[in-house]
Order: C-alpha cells, then structure tokens, then sequence
C-alpha cells in the first residue's frame, strides 16, 4: 500500500529583518525551531505544502529567508499565497518556480497514491479576507476527475467554513458556498487544509474534513471582535495518505517559550 506523509507549514509570517518581532514573536528564530524540531524527528516527508502568509512584509529579503530555511525539501516544496503574501515578489524571488506571471494565480497540484492533491491560491490583493472563483473549482474537478484519481486532498490559505469567531469571520472566504456544494456532491474530497487563522480547528463539510493548522509563530484565540495573540506554542501539520483514507494530527513544539 503507498503511503504518502505530508508536512504543512503556515503562516511563517517572516520580517527582513533576522531579529524582528511580531505581537513580540521572532517570528524568523520561531521557524527555526520550529524547523529544528522537526528535523530532530528523523521523520520523512515526501511533500511539504505551505499554505501561505510566508512573510508579514512581503519583501524580498523575507521569501528568500523562507527560501534559505526551506532549502533541504526545495525538491518536494509546494506553495501557495496567503493574504500576507505578493505574488509579484513570490514569482520574483522564486523565479522559475510559478507558472504565470505577475498577478495570475499561484496553485498546484500532485498525485500521491491515488490522492489527488490540489492547492488553490485564494489571495486577494489588498485585502484580509480570500475569494476562491467558479473557475477555480472547475479546475480542481478537472483535476479530480482523472483517472486513477480515488481521493482528493485541497490545500488553501483561507478556510473554506465559518469557524464561530467574530473576528475570523469577517475575514472569512468569500466564494466558500461553491466549494461546500462540490465537497457535498462528491465525496471524495475528503480532506482541506488551511490557515490563516493561527489556530488549530476541525470542521466536516460532506465527507470532507477541514482542518486549520497552528502558525509557526504567533498563535490568535477565537474569542473577541479582533485578532487577539495567545501564548501557545508553534506547531505544524503531518498529514499521512493512503488507499485507506488519511490520519492527520498537529505537532507542537511545547519546549520554545512564549512570550506573554
Ligand atoms: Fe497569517
């Protein structure tokens, strides 16, 4: 049976500047750790995804310190934006990596088994919240409806479901309804993985399970009107696929001290 483990990283959230601070967070030494940990593991992935909000400038200095720290998994690395991104300075940085140009779409997809994994760019220049278009959609069924395709895995900065909180809400995904009514009509979409919310959720639409994933920095509660930091510790998402299903679980790295 081929089983196929992915690591997700979000919301990295990087300044230019090595020693800079963010709601009193280092957010570039938290990645380290972070990334420390994880390779302390021992464990293998044979994907890592990124589901946007690689830096909190947006400048180059910061994607290409994203890039120095992701180096040893440059050959299994997917990417999408998240509202803290630039597609312009992403496919500036990361020449060649992106087809398109400019502001066109940043997405991907990749068979693992008989996964079918897709990661749509819901990134909406100048605003907070995301949008996912009809032509997206299309796209991902497309995907979905080749051959040898049994399941089908998404990947996406913002969450596709209300997620109870004020203030997540309101900078919420615009377009989600669509994609609810393909996760209810097909149930082979099992599996969405998100950010952008710094915290850990898990909802069911369909069959599908949407998950959202801790930052590798800074940490929100749901609770209140406005975005509110929490002294929780970083974490990231292991994800393993196979032709049984999938089995996912948050890791947290308990040991880096947060700031109050
Ligand atoms: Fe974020």
């Amino acid at each position: 049976m081929t089983r196929v483990r992915i690591l997700q990283l979000t919301d990295l959230h990087l300044l230019a500047a090595p020693e800079a601070r963010l709601k009193n967070v280092a957010t570039r030494y938290f990645l380290e750790r972070v990334l420390g940990h994880i390779k302390q593991s021992g464990e293998h992935f044979d994907h890592v995804v990124v589901t946007g909000d690689h830096t909190h400038d947006e400048l180059p200095a910061s994607y290409d310190a994203v890039d120095s720290l992701l180096k040893p998994w440059s050959d299994r690395l997917w990417q999408v934006p998240g509202n803290h991104d630039d597609r312009r300075v992403m496919r500036q940085v990361y020449s060649g990596r992106f087809s398109g140009r400019n502001q066109d779409l940043i997405q991907f997809h990749f068979q693992a088994g008989a996964w079918c994994c897709i990661g749509l760019d819901t990134h909406v220049p100048g605003s907070v919240a995301g949008h996912i278009s009809r032509d997206q959609i299309r796209w991902a069924r497309e995907l979905a409806n080749r051959p040898g395709v049994e399941s089908v895995a998404l990947f996406f900065h913002h969450p596709p479901v209300l997620m109870g909180s004020v203030w997540m809400d309101k900078i919420g995904l615009d377009g989600k309804e669509q994609l609810q009514a393909w996760c209810c009509q097909d149930p082979r979409v099992r599996l969405i993985c998100c950010g952008h919310v710094h915290h850990a959720s898990e909802t069911m639409v369909g069959a599908a399970s949407v998950v959202t994933t801790p930052s590798t920095g800074i940490q929100f509660s749901r609770a209140g009107a406005t975005p509110t930091f929490v002294a929780a510790a970083p974490g990231y998402r292991i994800i393993e696929l196979d032709d049984r299903g999938f089995r996912t679980e948050v890791r947290r790295i308990r040991e880096i001290s947060i700031p109050e």
